[in-house]
């Protein structure tokens, strides 16, 4: 029987792959995908080009505010996989209203129309961000919230409803929470897309204060491995972490990124002041999802980051006229 997937936030950077590996080769064979997405600057269409033409796929545009949108929406699909949110911290610092709208507003607008259609399953994708900065050792899922961002307190607030569904309601949510994604498709306002164009254009690259901020790094495919691991064997009402296991600070990270770019520090870095509130180390502890559903993330990094590379290299009419439209 085909499960019927509603995939919110699918024309972003981590949502569109999940929808390309779900009806790709390697895929499960027995879902149909439905697309939800506002398409704001950081949705591409273009980004699930690859599989607009496969029986089971659709795509509606639309915000996931719009609570009549997302009944109907609900009342046709068995599972949702709910990725759209607003998501670079940054913008969340110059304003946070449409952070609070779209991720606190948006999520309980979803979960709430999931609990009155039925459905039968809520995985909720989170970050690792909610639980704050940590100097030494690693988060477990238990470990409490205390988000310092904007974005991060907006996507705390969202576990908390999301979550509150399956305590009172006993909807089937399961949130999970990784660390800093990298990989192809990956709009270039973050940090490694933002540093691999700007070398490849022979530009500088604006490292935040001292460049010893130290986050676990994840490829896009661990983390759909992680997902999907979650969706199919994980369990009601809990909490997974996702993590890479590869732990870097931003000036270990922008070596690696001028090495793999052929550029030099002194001509291409730049300090910039440091971001307000600036975390300072993020890491997550996998045992529970390691020990439970049995993930093990597969990419190494410098494999992963050299083939990322190389996508930016190959293609440049995907980033540059989100490069141009952004002002980045
Ligand atoms: N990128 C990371 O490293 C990372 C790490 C941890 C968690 N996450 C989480 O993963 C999820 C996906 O992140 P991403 O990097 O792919 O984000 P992204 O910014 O690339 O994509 C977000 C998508 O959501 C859509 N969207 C935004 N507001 C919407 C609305 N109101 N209604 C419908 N669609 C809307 C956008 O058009 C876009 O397609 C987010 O929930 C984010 O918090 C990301």
């Amino acid at each position: 029987m085909t499960t019927k997937i509603l995939v919110t936030g699918g024309a972003g950077f981590i949502g569109s792959h999940y929808v390309r590996t779900l009806l790709g080769p390697g895929g499960p064979g027995d879902v149909a995908v439905t697309v939800l997405d506002k398409l704001t600057y950081a949705g591409n269409p273009a980004n699930l080009d690859e599989v607009r033409d496969h029986p089971g796929f659709g795509f509606v545009q639309g915000d996931i505010c719009d609570a009549e949108l997302v009944g109907k929406l609900m009342a046709e699909h068995d599972q949702v996989v709910h990725f759209a949110a607003e998501s670079h911290v940054d913008r969340s610092i110059d304003g946070g209203a449409e952070f609070v709208r779209t991720n606190v507003l948006g999520t309980h607008t979803l979960v709430d129309a999931a609990h009155r259609a039925g459905v039968e399953r809520f995985v909720h994708i989170s970050t690792d961000e909610v639980y704050g900065s940590i100097d030494e050792g690693s988060w477990p899922e238990t470990h409490p919230l205390e988000p310092n961002s904007p974005y991060s307190s907006a996507k705390a607030s969202s576990d908390l409803i999301a979550l509150s569904y399956h305590r009172t309601h006993g909807l089937d949510v399961r949130v999970t929470r990784c660390s800093n994604n990298y990989g192809h498709h990956h709009f270039p306002e973050k940090v490694i897309p933002l540093f691999i164009t700007n070398l490849l254009d022979g530009g500088k690259v604006p490292l935040y204060g001292d460049g010893g901020n130290v986050r676990d790094w994840l490829h896009i495919d661990d983390h759909v491995q992680g997902i999907e691991l979650v969706r199919t064997k994980g369990r009601s009402g809990e909490v997974y972490n996702i993590g890479g296991g590869t732990e870097l600070s931003n000036k270990e990270l922008t070596w690696l990124l001028l090495e793999a770019c052929g550029a030099d520090w002194d001509t291409s870095v730049e300090y910039v002041t440091d971001r307000k509130g600036h975390d300072r180390r993020y890491s997550v502890d996998c045992t529970k999802i390691r020990a439970e559903l049995g993930y093990e993330p597969r990419k190494d990094f410098a494999t992963g980051l050299a083939e990322t590379v190389q996508w930016y290299r190959d293609n440049r009419a995907w980033w540059e006229p989100l490069k141009e439209r952004a002002a980045l």
